[in-house]
């Protein structure tokens, strides 16, 4: 059974105690109609979430049903989610001792959960694009634009549509100099058709990328060569100059972390070019980074959080979730919440974005 697989069994255990967790707290402290609410919502959920989950087992993740009931699944996982934030409004409203009445309570269950996961869907193909400008004071040109992608997840759910729409934006600018892609861009879930990259081959702009925890989940050797037959240039645990103005120091995600900061050190440049540091987990913070001369690192891998409460967890975990970050201006971090999304294809509290970072010196 691969990785994919058995996160997905993973993932059903916190659901099932959710459920008897949701049950017991209701019936202790709402209305009787909440609770005939909250089951009629909740058993039809939980049922098609176990057949998901044994077709899912059963079927080869080579195999054309095996997407459609792994989109069905994080479906109904996300819909199961989304119940969560309005579950929390009830029980500050039982902490405040405020009685609700029926209809206030089916307003703020079942169906502004429902409402949250239509929005949630809804927002999570939604594209942004978030224009940074950094001074570069060691910087020897007056500017230089970076298009940071991340995150595409490319698998059972995300496919080609993706791809040509993030192709369509870099097109329309005019001024990136180089595009960086830090990693997940396969998610692991299935199998790929190398046709999936064939619209990047139209772009004429130099495309670097490193490993995500994704590519390493299923399906490695062939991830491997998919990638290898792109337009695309793999910086493993390399250190290359960009057109004599940059240091690009791509280092493939690693775990414990501490391996990857190993190879990192092994391979820091010695010359006054500023270095941009690409790994696809926001582990250090900005100050950190001025130990090594780091000058800017990008990330991506939280997306931005996702849903409620993942982003408290996510946050709680990195303190780094989505946007720049920095320290003195002197050093910083851009972690980007990236184009795709990683289970449910769903973003409640973040957008999907597309980071457009441009190195300034106005020396020049
Ligand atoms: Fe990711």
């Amino acid at each position: 059974m691969n990785k994919i697989k058995r996160r997905v069994i993973y993932l059903s255990f916190p659901l099932y105690f959710g459920t008897i967790c949701y049950y017991f707290t209701l019936k202790n402290i709402f209305n009787e109609e909440l609770i005939l609410s909250y089951e009629l919502i909740t058993y039809p959920l939980l049922f098609f979430t176990l057949l998901c989950l044994i077709l899912l087992i059963t079927f080869n993740s080579y195999h054309k049903i095996f997407n459609f009931f792994y989109l069905i699944y994080y479906l109904i996982f996300g819909l199961y989610v989304n119940l969560l934030f309005p579950f929390s409004i009830l029980f500050f409203f039982y902490i405040l001792k405020i009685k609700l009445s029926f209809k206030l309570s089916i307003i703020l269950f079942p169906s502004s959960g429902l409402l949250l996961t239509l929005y949630g869907i809804y927002n999570s193909f939604q594209i942004n694009i978030e224009r940074i400008k950094i001074n570069c004071p060691t910087l020897q040109t007056k500017k230089l634009t970076i298009c940071h992608l991340t995150d595409f997840h490319l698998g059972s759910i995300i496919g080609k549509e993706l791809v040509i729409k993030i192709v369509n934006i870099i097109k329309k600018e005019k001024n990136i100099n180089l595009i960086i892609i830090t990693g997940d861009i396969v998610d692991g879930s299935c199998p790929l058709n190398q046709d999936i990259f064939s619209p990047f081959q139209k772009i004429n702009i130099p495309i670097y990328y490193i490993y995500g925890n994704h590519e390493k989940y299923s399906f490695i050797n062939e991830t491997k060569k998919l990638l290898n037959n792109t337009n695309f240039i793999h910086l493993s645990n390399k250190t290359i100059q960009f057109n004599n103005l940059i240091n690009l120091i791509g280092i493939d995600f690693d775990f414990p972390h501490y391996k990857a900061i190993n190879k990192m050190v092994k391979i820091l440049p010695q010359n006054n070019l500023p270095n941009i540091l690409l790994y696809h987990v926001p582990i250090f913070k900005p100050y950190v980074l001025k130990n090594w001369n780091i000058f800017l690192m990008l990330s991506g891998h939280t997306h931005g959080g996702q849903f409620f409460p993942i982003h408290l967890l996510q946050y709680y975990h990195y303190r780094i979730l989505d946007g720049l970050y920095n320290y003195s201006n002197e050093n910083f971090v851009y972690c980007c919440s990236g184009v795709g999304t990683n289970g449910p294809p769903m973003r409640t509290f973040c957008k999907a974005k597309i980071g457009i970072i441009t190195l300034e010196n106005n020396y020049f």
